[in-house]
């Protein structure tokens, strides 16, 4: 059935502008009745009659069936998309931390009242990750998902790396052109594709994963140390968000930076652009890449969730429900995967911390330090806060550990000084 939408929606920043502006181009057959915004004394492009600044006249009027949710404010977000599904009202929302937090509950109140929350815009912009998952890896045995979910952090490597543009440089620019978050640190700490990495976990295994139970860290302590070692040895550097199924009982997930050499897919995947890689059974490997941030390639995406709710689109949680009805268990987070990694570091207690199991390589030099070692996720996790605060850096080399070469060598430590 195809209705015709009224929408309510709430923001009008970098996206709401874009779905704005596509709306129009596209002559897309909806009505924006009202947009919600906070600011009373911001210069508007639209006429002030579309304003409001009180939720409820877009809540609580019956006339709109449809709540489009742009703002930034993830709490705010989560008031005002549970109202308006608790009222039958539909939902789009492009908001990855509001979704990632909420999941368990937002799942429940589209069952119980019968609506439908859509957030494609919240997850890589407008590569179609979600309902891929959904739809077409429907019943497929998706081995691991991986890629780039994070648009800022990606255009900063691009530009200190090959561009040789310092860090602050390139993270103004990534806020001047809309990409960055607010508050910048979701993005460059690894926080903003963990809330992605959360939502496709769900969509891919029908895991339910809280935020807090996943290793994430970010680029925040990029030194030119690290930028010179990337470039001497050919590499970039990538932060790549990923879920991988280790068993029939366990999926391992974790946001880090990794160095990736030429040879690797998404070596030539650059700025904003986001990259999602799927393997699976079947269909081997599949990589989707596009525009991860800025206000048109999400808006890009948030037309689509408007176009699919015409006809009632809805997820239907397969994986997630199929287990919950089959009485299996649901697929739990395992730590145990082994990852070599590179740690820059400067004084040695920095060094110690983080328990190696191998050590392969161990450079010592006149102003920094890095070794190269094999460490378990769980010690990752463990000591994500201590590695934000000290003078270190840690990078995945991208180096597949098996089990077999994760067994203690120490013996055979190599040092280069
Ligand atoms: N700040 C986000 C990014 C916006 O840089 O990817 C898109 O979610």
């Amino acid at each position: 059935m195809d209705k015709q939408h009224k929408i309510g929606m709430f923001g009008f920043g970098c996206v709401g502008q874009g779905l704005y502006d596509i709306l129009e181009k596209t002559n897309f057959r909806a009505e924006v009745v009202k947009i919600c915004v906070k600011n009373k004394s911001k210069e508007r492009s639209l006429p002030a009659h579309f304003f409001t600044y009180d939720a409820s006249s877009i809540l609580d009027d019956d006339n709109i069936n449809l709540v489009v949710e742009l703002i930034d404010n993830a709490d705010e977000a989560y008031q005002i998309v549970t109202t308006a599904l608790k009222r039958g009202k539909n939902v789009v929302t492009a908001n990855k931390k509001m979704v990632a937090e909420h999941l368990e509950e937002l799942l429940q109140l589209q069952e119980k009242h019968g609506v439908s929350l859509l957030y494609e815009g919240a997850v890589c912009g407008c590569i179609p990750i979600i309902r891929t998952l959904e739809e077409y890896y429907d019943n497929e045995l998706v081995f691991s998902v991986s890629g780039i979910f994070n648009g800022s952090s990606n255009y900063i490597l691009t530009k200190v790396i090959q561009e040789n543009m310092s860090y602050a440089n390139a993270l103004k620019q990534a806020q001047d052109l809309g990409f960055a978050e607010t508050d910048p640190t979701l993005d460059v700490g690894g926080f903003d594709p963990l809330y992605k990495l959360c939502i496709v976990a769900l969509h891919a295994y029908g895991v339910i994963a809280k935020p807090d139970e996943v290793f994430n860290y970010g680029i925040q302590s990029l030194s030119e140390h690290d930028i010179r070692f990337a470039i001497e040895k050919g590499y970039k550097l990538k932060l790549l968000a990923s879920i991988e199924k280790i068993n029939d009982h366990e999926v391992s997930l974790s946001v880090m930076p990794h160095f990736v050499g030429k040879g690797h897919y998404l070596y030539h995947v650059e700025n904003e652009y986001n990259a999602a890689i799927v393997e699976a059974a079947f269909s081997s490997k599949q990589v989707f890449t596009g525009k991860g941030a800025g206000g048109h390639p999400t808006g890009s995406a948030v037309l689509s969730d408007i176009s699919a709710n015409r006809y009632e689109y809805k997820y239907e949680y397969r994986k997630a429900l199929a287990k919950k009805g089959s009485g299996l268990l649901p697929l739990k987070i395992s730590y145990g995967q082994v990852q070599e990694i590179y740690l820059r570091y400067h004084d040695e207690q920095d060094f110690k911390l983080l328990p190696f199991i191998t050590i392969s390589e161990k450079y010592q030099g006149t102003d920094f330090n890095y070794v190269i070692g094999t460490v378990r996720l769980s010690d990752l996790y463990k000591y994500k806060n201590e590695l934000n605060k000290r003078n270190v850096f840690v990078a995945n080399t991208g180096k597949k550990i098996s089990t077999e070469q994760a067994t203690p060598i120490l013996n055979g430590v190599e040092t280069l000084v």
